[in-house]
């Protein structure tokens, strides 16, 4: 993956669009498109007490996810990015597409509080390096600064 590539796609494609939903529904089809061996990218935003499922490629989702529960939901209530090797193996892992077998989230952040998360997931095991992890933080980050999360 060409990390700075993605993410100087990323800014040329959202800037001066005052669009949240617009912005963030081409924010996961570029990184559908970009990253290999994905089979979900998109975005959960919290509404009251849970995440409520956002602009998305991949198959159809979870609709809901209460805080704390999920890989979602216990990135969100713990405010750290949690990369998961094998979903099998974390605990409460909610499985919308069986397909999926590893998975990254960073919480999404606004006024300096969580309200929400980049969901990522792949069909392939431990798909997700630590350089990865880097990228997409990054990618996160544009979109707080963008201030396109909500
Ligand atoms: N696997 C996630 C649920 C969201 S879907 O993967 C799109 C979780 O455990 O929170």
């Amino acid at each position: 993956m060409d990390g700075n590539l993605l993410l100087a796609q990323l800014k040329a494609l959202i800037d001066g669009i005052p669009h949240p939903v617009a912005n963030l529904a081409n924010a996961s089809a570029l990184l559908y498109e970009h990253l290999d061996r994905l089979n979900w990218a998109g975005f959960y935003f919290l509404k009251g007490e849970k995440l409520v499922l956002g602009p998305f490629q991949g198959k159809t989702a979870c609709i809901e996810i209460p805080m704390g529960r999920g890989v979602c939901g216990t990135a969100a209530k713990e405010d750290r990015t949690l990369v998961v090797p094998d979903v099998h193996c974390f605990r409460g892992h909610i499985a919308c597409d069986s397909a999926s077998r590893s998975e990254i989230v960073v919480p999404l952040h606004k006024d300096g509080r969580v309200v929400g998360v980049l969901d990522i997931d792949s069909p392939v095991p431990d798909r997700f390096s630590e350089a990865d992890r880097r990228v997409i933080e990054d990618f996160a980050a544009i979109l707080e600064q963008a201030c396109i999360v909500y």
